[in-house]
């Protein structure tokens, strides 16, 4: 048993057929309509039993496609569809991908969203499917935060700790998910609320100061505990100095290089903010340090500075390295073009705020 279990009730098993029948019409699954689960070793069974009751409940179609993998959380963009012979073809052919591992910067993936296929992720452990489902109006909340963000060229994130980052965008798209997937080609992760864009390329430079308690999401699932100093300069980091937490990050990004030059991992990746009142920031102090505890909760909660490096193929980028670093920062200020969005770590645009629900 996961500590996580042991900490906190779980989730009523019995109630998850409902939570997925929720999700589902929150996706507009209709009558008739197709969903191919795509599972592994590691997927829950009872949230595949809850899928085929739910789909019941609507008069749909399920199917589940076990892929022979147990793709890790640090491997994202393990490819575990399309060598299998038929089975890329047969998710083109449905209306909606459950799947229950990360295919972010997969290629299979893309060619799927453009076969017009929704794709809704799964990664989360139940008593978070049932906290962080997307509350009334966060839709509409991270769409217009999207639109704001696609009309900004420069954009700057500044903090008391020090952190003075500019970098311009427009070079990539802005992608936002706010939790389900409703509409065609659309890919959403169930529980989260965040938008990001990729920097332009070689235009990101300044410094991040990582503070304690901003959270390794993405490869720990850790609180900072000490000062992070990050300086950035064309678009890539220069050097990490500071204690354990600078040298878990060193060490991470070196790993990830191919050859001695390789530069990749220490490219700027997805920047961008959370906006789902359901997630909280202290949720690893709650709930323990799981991976499924904390990947929608801890990248998602309303106003935290999403710093990342890494790999841009998500955002039609060539960097696919495995060099990749999720940081979610606290008491960040946020300018486009000069305008406030975040100040210190807190939504200003009224827009952009949603009423936390309390379930
Ligand atoms: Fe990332």
């Amino acid at each position: 048993m996961m500590p996580s279990d042991i900490r906190t009730r779980s989730t009523n098993p019995a109630l998850l057929p409902g939570l997925f029948r929720k999700q589902f019409e929150l996706c507009r699954i209709k009558p008739g309509d197709t969903i191919a689960i795509v599972s592994d070793l590691g997927t829950r069974t009872e949230y595949i039993e809850a899928a085929f009751a739910a789909t019941d409940m609507l008069g749909a179609d399920i199917y589940e496609m076990r892929v022979n993998a147990i793709p890790g959380w640090t491997n994202v963009g393990t490819p575990t569809i399309g060598q299998c012979k038929g089975t890329l073809e047969a998710l083109k052919a449905c209306d909606m991908i459950l799947i229950f591992h990360v295919p972010l910067f997969a290629s299979w993936l893309r060619e799927v969203m453009n076969a017009g296929v929704r794709v809704q992720m799964i990664i989360d452990a139940p008593d978070d499917l049932y906290a962080l489902q997307a509350p009334k109006g966060l839709k509409e909340a991270v769409m217009h935060a999207h639109r704001v963000y696609e009309q900004a060229r420069q954009v700057r994130v500044t903090s008391k700790a020090g952190t003075d980052l500019s970098y311009s965008c427009g070079e990539y798209p802005v992608m936002s998910q706010y939790g389900f997937a409703d509409e065609p080609g659309r890919f959403d992760h169930w529980g989260v609320g965040l938008i990001h864009t990729f920097p332009n390329e070689g235009s990101a430079s300044g410094r991040v100061i990582v503070q304690p308690g901003d959270v390794v999401i993405l490869p720990y699932c850790r609180y900072v505990q000490d000062h992070i100093e990050i300086e950035v300069r064309d678009g890539h980091i220069q050097s990490i100095e500071g204690g354990l937490d600078a040298a878990l990050m060193r060490e991470w990004l070196a790993d990830g290089k191919t050859h001695e030059d390789d530069k990749d991992p220490y490219a700027l990746s997805h920047l961008g903010w959370g906006l789902n009142p359901q997630c909280r920031w202290d949720s690893i102090a709650l709930y323990g340090d799981g991976p499924e505890r904390s990947r929608a909760a801890s990248r998602c909660f309303p106003g935290n500075f999403l710093f990342s490096t890494g790999p841009n193929t998500q955002g039609g980028g060539k960097r696919t390295t495995r060099g990749h670093y999720d940081l979610p920062m606290r008491e960040c200020t946020i300018e486009l073009d000069g305008k406030r969005v975040v100040e210190e770590g807190r939504l200003i645009d009224p827009k952009m705020i949603v009423p936390r629900e309390v379930r």
